[in-house]
């Protein structure tokens, strides 16, 4: 019986780790290149000591019974960890980790890639040259905004978004932030960043990108009235999780003009992304594509191996999200 379930095929450099560590008898691996049906899932955990799913699975109580009693972790193959349920999990003392740190760099780099997207309309700029309708240079042809000297509004400054914040130095931007709490004084003055209520930062900001994490209070922070409350030339990037923003909502705002743009990575029901944004030329879409560099992800998979090789050797692993468990 496979001591450890991978739900979905990873780097080899990770999927080697636990050869070696268990012998490859003790690995399943989930074998087909797509999500892991929910059937299937519940069919293979069973007996496994140690679970790695990635971020399209749900990983609830109902899957934590049908591994049965002896699961000892569950090693999230991403930093988010909104698909797992992690009272059910603490309830039964089971662990859970992520993946935290090694994709900040790559994640932040993303949302510069929207941001500079969406704002100089370079998704739109491809689709027309490549349907053949460029035929000249022309003063007007596809103007969008200045990024350098202008605010950029960060909502969560979490690691992530203070990577974004740095990189801002660079366009000469003025920075503000929202957050739960406040960072402290020193960091805040390293980045030059400024704590501002939500209302300002959706009331100065040229661009806003959201790094909080999927919350029950974070769940469609952005909706029509931020969009109302944002400037008319503003664009909205979102690189964190889907349903912090109102994506019917957005679509809306994005047609009628009271935004400028969007670069969105992730959806409300991924892979499904909502039909009415499909068809705004003023959105940048791309799928979920954060951490997709082959350095980042492989990195996260060696992180979630240790974590479940650390466990269940008798160590603590090193990402813990719930600790207490450890205490027992
Ligand atoms: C994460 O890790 O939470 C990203 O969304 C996927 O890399």
């Amino acid at each position: 019986m496979p001591r450890v379930f991978v739900c979905r095929r990873l780097p080899q450099s990770a999927l080697d780790m636990l050869f070696q560590a268990f012998g490859e008898q003790a690995v399943a691996v989930y074998p087909e290149d797509r999500a892991i049906p929910r059937a299937a899932l519940l069919e293979n955990v069973g007996g496994s000591e140690a679970l790695l799913p990635i971020l399209t699975e749900r990983i609830d109580a109902e899957v934590m019974d049908a591994a049965g009693p002896q699961l000892r972790i569950i090693a999230n193959y991403a930093v988010g960890y909104d698909n797992i349920d992690v009272p059910a999990a603490t309830a039964r003392r089971i662990p859970v980790t992520n993946t935290p740190g090694v994709l900040t760099e790559t994640t932040a780099d993303l949302a510069w890639t929207l941001l500079m997207a969406a704002a100089r309309r370079a998704g739109e700029g491809e689709r027309y040259l490549r349907a053949g309708r460029w035929e000249s240079w022309a003063p007007m042809l596809l103007l969008g905004h200045d990024v350098h000297g202008k605010t950029l509004g960060i909502f969560g400054m979490g690691r992530i978004g203070q990577a974004v914040a740095r990189r801002a130095a660079a366009f000469q931007m003025r920075i503000l932030y929202t957050d739960s709490q406040r960072l402290d004084p020193t960091l805040e003055q390293q980045l030059a960043a400024t704590y501002v209520e939500k209302n300002i930062l959706l009331a100065e900001s040229d661009f806003i990108s959201v790094h909080c994490p999927l919350t029950p209070e974070t769940r469609h922070a952005f909706a029509e009235p931020e969009f109302r409350a944002m400037k008319t030339s503003a664009v909205l990037v979102n690189t964190a999780r889907g349903p912090i923003v109102d994506e019917a909502a957005l679509a809306r705002a994005l047609k009628s003009g009271e935004i400028f743009a969007a670069g969105l990575d992730v959806f409300e029901q991924e892979p499904r992304v909502h039909p009415a944004l499909l068809e705004c030329d003023n959105a940048v879409l791309i799928p979920h594509l954060g951490s997709a560099t082959m350095e980042t992800r492989a990195r996260m998979a060696e992180i979630a191996a240790t974590n479940i090789i650390a466990r269940l050797t008798g160590q603590s692993p090193p990402n813990c999200v719930n600790p207490q468990v450890l205490d027992y």
